[in-house]
């Protein structure tokens, strides 16, 4: 899950993804990582923490890091919130195999940067939790 921060967006993905893939007994493995380095080894956004805890997912032990080359190798499905992160991680891809496996969360949607509107939380937690929900559906 890659958004720019990774204060907001991708960490709800992260946990939202996560409890999801448990509660359906997935053996899935999701990490969250931003694009830009503003706030590395900070936790979440304390909206996104929140936001999280009003669904009963906690978020709020998550680390802020870089999405870094090596996550093409480690991950299968690389999911990005908004196109300017799909070419920010398009283009640290290395080759074919890296680009086939980023796409958006949502289909043909973005999920919008809530980071300068408080009242953004609420409705980026539904976006996220409903493209993951048909991720799951998909994928599982
Ligand atoms: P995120 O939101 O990409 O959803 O984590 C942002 C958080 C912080 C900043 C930008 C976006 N920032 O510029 O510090």
């Amino acid at each position: 899950m890659v958004c720019l921060g990774n204060i907001c967006r991708s960490p709800l993905a992260e946990g939202i993804m996560q409890h999801l893939a448990d509660k359906e007994g997935l053996n899935w493995q999701i990490d969250s990582a931003g694009t830009g380095d503003w706030h590395i080894g900070e936790g979440p956004d304390s909206r996104s923490v929140r936001t999280a805890r009003e669904h009963g997912i906690d978020i709020s032990q998550q680390v802020c890091r870089l999405f870094r080359e090596s996550d093409f190798d480690t991950f299968d499905q690389i999911l990005v919130m908004d196109k300017s992160n799909l070419s920010n991680i398009l283009a640290m891809a290395r080759n074919e195999g890296d680009r086939k496996k980023v796409s958006l969360l949502l289909i043909d949607q973005i999920v919008p940067d809530p980071y300068h509107d408080d009242r953004q939380f609420e409705p980026v937690f539904k976006l996220i939790e409903d493209g993951c929900k048909a991720f799951i559906q998909r994928y599982k």
